[in-house]
């Protein structure tokens, strides 16, 4: 059975960040999240990946190539103009099993897949949508169900106050293929918007099961930032590289830390990088490879991608940094998120 990955998405809320990159090749702890996922779903023992893409999609094909790197096998199915949710899906047709797993590629999550694929064979429907539950519903898609787990109503983005439930489409589905007759062709088509609320008035069986473990949307900065604490705190679970040294520190290969520095934790420190004289880094720290912190730098709640450089004396506090920035000496940023004009090479 395969998994498509939708990949596709324009990232607007993560921007400046993704001005030159799919949003699921943003770093999560130091590794784009889409990496993560496909590990994450190796793990779970899947090995045929298709890749729902289109903005950027070359940077996504350039750094999986056909996924044996990783050992699966990743194919990809191109949009040439985005076509939403349901239309990526369609358009991905001729790579589909029967039954095919779907994930929203910008999904911080931990689900156990077989869990969802049970409860899915059990109920015997087209379509099983993974839930969760979160207290502000009014940025999802929201769902009612009967006694039977059937989804009775799917509305995406209702106002705080309509919203049915506080019940929400984690982004992850189990569907068989012959759910895709219900996806016009050609155009684009939205999952939350035309497809989930047409089937469930066809009857056509759409379920609906609550997964467990942790799960975050990284769709906007804000989320994109809590979802590095709850790595950091441990709350989420994800492999992170480096060796840990003393609680809540991890510290890549090669990397050095100046005798006069101090390290507060929780932090995560790259590969190559180095930290001057009494500069004090974290709490809440993630620094990606091959970054540079001058003398007498402060750097806390903040995230660098790799290449960056502070120079002496600068204040970071809340900031998100992007590839290969550069901070000039006694600069204070606070809730800065920076990148650079240029597109990254992949
Ligand atoms: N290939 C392709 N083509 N992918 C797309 C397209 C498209 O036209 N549009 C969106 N995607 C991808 C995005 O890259 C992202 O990984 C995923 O589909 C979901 O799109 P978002 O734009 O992030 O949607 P959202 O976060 O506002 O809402 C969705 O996710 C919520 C859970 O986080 C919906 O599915 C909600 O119902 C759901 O609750
Ligand atoms: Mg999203």
């Amino acid at each position: 059975m395969n998994a498509l990955l939708l990949a596709g998405g324009m990232g607007t809320r993560l921007r400046p960040l993704t001005d030159h990159m799919p949003k699921p090749m943003a770093l999560v702890g130091n590794r784009p999240w889409l990496e993560h996922l496909v590990l994450q779903l190796k793990n779970q023992g899947f090995s045929d990946f298709v890749m729902a893409v289109q903005y950027y999609s070359e940077q996504i094909r350039n750094y999986f190539g056909d996924g044996s790197k990783w050992g699966v096998r990743i194919r990809y199915a191109v949009e040439h103009t985005l076509r939403g949710t349901a239309g990526a899906i369609k358009n991905a047709e001729p790579y589909l099993d029967d039954r095919f797993v779907v994930v929203n590629a910008d999904i911080v999550q931990e689900a156990d897949l077989a869990d969802l694929l049970e409860f899915h064979r059990m109920r015997g429907g087209l379509v099983t949508i993974g839930l969760t539950e979160v207290e502000d519903p009014s940025h999802y898609g929201v769902i009612e169900q009967d006694g039977e787990d059937r989804i009775i109503r799917f509305v995406e983005k209702p106002r705080r106050d309509e919203a049915p439930s506080n019940r929400i489409n984690a982004g992850i589905y189990v569907m068989e293929k012959q759910s895709l007759q219900y996806i016009p062709d050609h155009r684009e088509v939205s999952i939350e918007r035309e497809t989930f609320p047409l089937l469930i008035k066809e009857n056509a069986g759409v379920y609906g099961k609550v997964i467990s473990g942790y799960w975050m949307d990284m769709g906007t900065k804000e989320r994109y930032r809590a979802i590095h604490w709850d790595l950091l705190n441990r709350v989420c679970r994800l492999p992170l590289d480096g060796e840990e040294r003393g609680s809540g520190i991890w510290i890549g290969d090669r990397s050095e830390i100046a005798p006069g520095a101090l390290l507060i934790p929780p932090v995560l420190i790259g590969n190559g990088c180095k930290i001057g004289e009494r500069s004090i880094v974290g709490p809440f720290a993630v620094l990606g490879d091959n970054c540079e912190i001058g003398k007498g730098v402060r750097c806390s709640e903040t995230i660098m991608w790799d290449n960056c450089t502070a120079h002496d004396a600068v204040h970071l506090n809340n900031c998100i940094l992007g590839y290969g920035l550069e901070v000039g000496s006694r600069q204070i940023m606070h809730e800065a998120v920076m990148n650079r004009m240029e597109a990254k090479e992949a």
